[in-house]
């Protein structure tokens, strides 16, 4: 089985307007002789319409990075599936680390939003990983089954199979301390496991994973030799244009 790679720009909290449009600009002659690779990007929500003009004529996937599980209604400050949808969304991140540890959201906020994403034809991008502590606890695998177990709860085997997880341990994420190529790999293959475990290998062999924390030109070629990686999530980066485009030419 062939996945097509991955490789996805989490830009957070960062960029105008005008910088996202020379993003773009800057960014579809670079890879226009690409070819077996999706390249997606997930903008702040204030973005989306900058970068989904920047990408006409190109293949480049638009996602946003968050988003609530309700239809609509008195949530100030939240965004609804249909309002990602409504700005030609195809992907959303769901349960970044970022989200979980500095905003508190749970597994079973995780989870409503997952299956909210399917029901809306968004594909969830679904982090999971664990903290320093946990790892160094060896509790590494036991996070992320538990992650796993608690946010998938529910999905089905149609939905599975063309979703996204992103393996990113929190200790890894814009701290230019990148996991070794041999500890991605296990927990890759430990997610992968896992959904053959609970969907067959039909479903395993299909869906995609990521792995993501300080992934750069230099370091990306590494993951992406690893049997089971089958793309990365990028922060920093992401952020330059020339830089992202190496990225998907790894
Ligand atoms: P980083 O972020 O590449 O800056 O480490 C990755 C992420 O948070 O998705």
């Amino acid at each position: 089985m062939t996945r097509r790679p991955l490789i996805a720009a989490n830009w957070k909290m960062h960029k105008t307007n005008q910088e996202a449009k020379d993003f773009m600009k800057e960014l579809l002659p670079l890879i226009s002789d690409l070819k077996d690779v999706d390249v997606l990007v997930c903008p702040p929500f204030t973005l989306i319409s900058s970068v989904d003009q920047g990408r006409e004529g190109s293949k480049v996937l638009l996602g946003a990075q968050n988003m609530y599980f309700e239809e609509k209604g008195a949530f100030t400050g939240e965004v609804a599936p249909a309002m990602l949808k409504d700005l030609n969304c195809e992907f959303v991140i769901l349960g970044h680390s970022e989200r979980r540890w500095i905003f508190g959201e749970n597994d079973e906020l995780i989870n409503k939003k997952v299956i909210s994403a399917f029901e809306h034809d968004l594909i969830p991008v679904l982090c999971v990983g664990e903290k320093l502590e946990e790892r160094e606890n060896g509790q590494t695998e036991q996070v992320i089954l538990k992650q796993l177990e608690n946010d998938l709860k529910g999905v089905t085997e149609d939905h599975l199979k063309n979703m996204v997880i992103a393996y990113e341990p929190v200790w890894a994420i814009g701290t230019g301390k990148n996991a070794s190529e041999k500890d991605a790999k296990e927990a890759c293959d430990l997610i992968r496991e896992f959904i053959h475990s609970r969907f067959g290998s039909e479903t395993s062999d299909k869906v995609r994973i990521l792995y993501g924390g300080s992934v750069k030109p230099e370091n990306v070629s590494m993951y992406m030799a690893q049997e089971g990686i089958d793309g990365a999530l990028v922060g920093g980066a992401s952020l330059k244009a020339d830089s992202f485009a190496k990225l998907t030419k790894f």
